[in-house]
């Protein structure tokens, strides 16, 4: 039996040309970015033409391939990626999204390094101390660079894998589908991870049809006691990641986003359009919050409003009645436990995302989280939504906090949390 996997080995592949002990460009005094590489792989940003469903489309790509290659790593590795930028006129940087990086490789221009420009590079470092499903991507001109298809993977290993460990992540480029990557056959009875990203910036529908599931982690974070589940879906947010776990059936299996089936092991005909979708706040085992006293509170008002403080009036998505660079940081010291609220009083869906910090889900909409403890760092927060989360203020710096729906945090929905 077969389970349509990729099951291409890539990962960062030993770079024998990188010479121990280089120059890195991290900030002084962070151990995280310390040791000797254990993994080394160079990045080299430029425009490509790529094959989308059958046509050649304009892209910009890492190493002439949308996705750019497959980051693996097993925890305890000390990464090294060095980025250059070939012929990207607006700059190239590395975040990676998910991964709580020190602050000097987080990759954001104009907050934490300056953009890389043709001809320049920057390497960065960091040890992979949280194992999961992450991917990186530009955040230059993000709206624009992501699109194009700089982007990637990042997966971290606990430990060597058994059975199949696959990613599927999901992107259109220029609004073509990219091609469905290889498939390889699984034997009935293998245990198989499906960890699935979306590095759009709109939510997607995934649905596995042909076997019972669970939930094995959001956001790389793994989920107490989850529950098994059949003719379900999932919604992921624009930057979210699922890890779905299964045992390989001797029937076929599919795997259907927004309704359309990508992987397949054999013909499977299901309708999974009218299954329900599973609420990750109510799923699996809860426990109680760890912190009962917050040390700060924030309250996020999420709108659309006029931005008149550029030479002409615009309209941006706005954050307590501001646009980037006019919304006041939130400002919190070492140690805070944070709480902060988000209110959505705008008609879209705002897929919110917080750099260098897992939060904890406390309710939605009045309702406590209930579920296993919800750890993210990418959710939708939808129109008439209030969310309120916590996190603990321990990782220094200065952050992006933004709306991943690109478009939107490029017209003004990014603020940042600071460190004083
Ligand atoms: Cu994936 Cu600031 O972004
Ligand atoms: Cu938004």
């Amino acid at each position: 039996v077969a389970v349509a996997a990729l099951l291409a080995g890539t990962g960062l592949a030993a770079n024998p040309g990188a010479a121990p002990g280089v120059p890195h460009d991290h900030g002084p005094g962070d151990a995280r970015t310390e040791g000797e590489p254990t993994r080394r792989v160079t990045l080299t940003a430029g425009t490509a033409t790529v094959r989308a469903s059958g046509r050649d489309v304009a892209a910009w790509a890492f190493n002439g391939q949308v996705p750019g290659p497959e980051l693996t790593a097993t925890v305890g590795d000390v990464l090294e990626v060095r980025l250059r930028n070939r012929d990207i006129a607006r700059g190239v940087t590395l975040h990676w999204h998910g991964y709580d990086v020190p602050n000097s490789q987080d990759g954001v221009p104009g907050v934490t390094q300056a953009a890389v420009l043709p001809g320049q590079e920057f390497v960065y470092r960091f040890r992979a101390d949280q194992a999961g499903t992450y991917w990186y991507h530009t955040h230059a001109v993000s709206d624009v660079g992501v699109r194009m298809g700089l982007y990637g993977v990042l997966v971290v290993r606990p430990a060597p894998v058994t059975g199949v460990d696959v990613t599927v992540p999901v992107h259109t480029l220029s609004g073509l589908p990219l091609p469905a990557p290889s498939t390889a056959p699984v034997a009935a009875g293998t245990p198989v991870r499906l960890r699935l990203i979306n590095t759009d910036s709109t939510t997607h529908r995934y649905a596995l049809a042909g076997t019972p599931f669970r939930v094995a982690a959001i956001d790389g974070s793994d989920l107490h006691g989850p529950t098994s589940l059949a003719d379900t879906a999932v919604l992921i947010p624009a930057g979210g990641r699922y890890d779905l776990v299964f045992t390989a059936p001797a029937t076929p299996v599919a795997l259907f986003v927004d309704g359309r089936a990508v992987y397949s092991t054999g013909p499977v005909s299901t309708a999974t359009g009218g299954w329900p979708v599973l609420d990750p706040l109510t799923y699996g085992v809860g426990s109680p919050v760890p912190w009962t006293r917050f040390d700060r509170t924030f309250t996020l008002v999420l709108d659309r409003g006029l931005d008149l403080h550029g030479l002409l009036p615009r309209y941006a998505h706005t954050v307590n009645g501001a646009a980037d660079p006019d919304i006041p940081p939130q400002v919190v010291r070492l140690g805070d436990i944070v709480r902060f609220t988000i209110v959505n009083r705008s008609q879209a869906v705002h897929p919110w995302h917080l750099h260098g910090h897992h939060v904890l889900v406390l309710s939605r909409n009045g309702v406590p989280a209930t579920g296993s403890p919800l750890w993210l760092d990418s959710f939708d927060v939808r129109p008439g939504d209030v969310w309120e989360v916590a996190f603990q203020a321990d990782n220094p710096g200065m952050w992006a906090n933004h709306c991943h729906n690109l478009k939107h945090a490029d017209a003004g929905m990014t603020l940042h949390l600071m460190y004083r």
